[in-house]
């Protein structure tokens, strides 16, 4: 454990910094309940399907490839069903949607938890900056088209960041989502981050009256695949401070599998987390208009691919 994880305590909920996936989940039977995670074979998301099937909930556990998830599901020793969902190609995750469909599966929990991270130069899909399409509207089309299999209280959790205090004036650049007038890796990642946080804000006002939630969280900083595209001496000082400050994964993947689990968060919505606890978010966040705009806009962007 991390010098700071040992040093920080604990929040309202009884869980802080330091504590693991194992942890926020001891004692829970989540037999019976079905979860699906994206990104399931790396880092944070592979702790989740780990922890969550040992808990005895069944996992579809979702990778870039059907090979991937395969692979990862069967490292765990629990109930699996791996699928491909490439959240960079609307057809597979539209796929992955039907096939979640025709084996008639409810979700309890959708976790929102693949993505990419600060590329070092403009990539795009779709003619959309890939940061933005992958994080965001690849989650938009898996969500939107599984809003029916989510059981009456099931929830939502989305993967977003402090890094989205990064996100440019105003939260969304409407007018460069192609990233072609202007990039930069960091400001297009806490755009995606913040397009994550908005949508989570907008999907928890669709879902009141009702049982279900969606909730954002930030997972905390980990030394995880994500930071692959940073250059060598970032990395280098980033492994440094891993052992002062950092997370683990197990303590990356807490702050997660808590919001999509555990009982004490039931009524919670709409919320940003951190360390398994409410936290603050930028101002720009809970702009309903800005996050309006963005579902709207995002459903334009939907219609239009192939
Ligand atoms: N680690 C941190 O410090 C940190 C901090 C704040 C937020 N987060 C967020 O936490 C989440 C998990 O990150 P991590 O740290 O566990 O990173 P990771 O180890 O790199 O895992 C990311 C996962 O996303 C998958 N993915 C990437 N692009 C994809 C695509 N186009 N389609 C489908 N899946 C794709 C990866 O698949 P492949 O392995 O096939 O590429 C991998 O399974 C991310 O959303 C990240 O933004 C992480």
């Amino acid at each position: 454990m991390s010098l700071y994880a040992r040093l920080a305590g604990k929040g309202p909920s009884g869980f802080g910094y330091g504590s693991t996936a194992e942890e926020v989940t001891e004692g829970l039977s989540l037999a019976g309940k079905t979860i699906l995670v994206t990104g399931c074979n790396s880092g944070l998301g592979h702790e989740a399907l780990r922890v969550l099937t040992k808990r005895g909930a069944r996992v579809v556990g979702t990778a870039r490839t059907l090979d991937k998830a395969k692979a990862a599901c069967a490292t765990v020793q629990g109930d699996t069903i791996p699928l491909a969902c490439e959240l960079a190609d609307p057809a597979s995750v539209r796929a992955c949607v039907a096939a979640v469909k025709a084996a008639g599966l409810r979700l309890d929990a959708i976790i929102c938890n693949a993505g990419i991270m600060a590329l070092p130069k403009l990539q795009q899909a779709h003619g959309y900056e890939l940061q933005f399409f992958t994080n965001h509207i690849g989650h938009f089309i898996l969500v939107t088209g599984l809003l029916d299999q989510l059981t009456d209280d099931g929830r939502v959790v989305m993967l977003s960041s402090a890094a989205h205090n990064m996100a440019p004036k105003g939260g969304i650049q409407f007018d460069n989502l192609s990233g072609a007038t202007g990039y930069r890796d960091w400001t297009q990642y806490g755009q995606s981050k913040m397009a994550n946080l908005l949508f989570a804000k907008e999907l928890a006002r669709r879902f009141a009256g009702t049982k279900k939630t969606a909730n954002a969280v930030h997972p905390g900083v980990i030394q995880t695949n994500l930071g692959r595209h940073m250059n060598p001496i970032a990395q280098f000082f980033f492994g440094l401070s891993d052992k002062i400050a950092l997370k683990s994964i197990p303590q990356g993947a807490a702050t997660e599998v808590y919001v999509a689990v555990h009982p004490a968060a039931a009524g919670i919505s709409g919320a940003y987390f951190a360390d398994c606890n409410v936290a603050k978010s930028r101002a720009d966040a809970d702009d309903a208009a800005l996050a309006r705009k963005l579902w709207q806009v995002s459903e334009e962007i939907v219609a239009k691919l192939p």
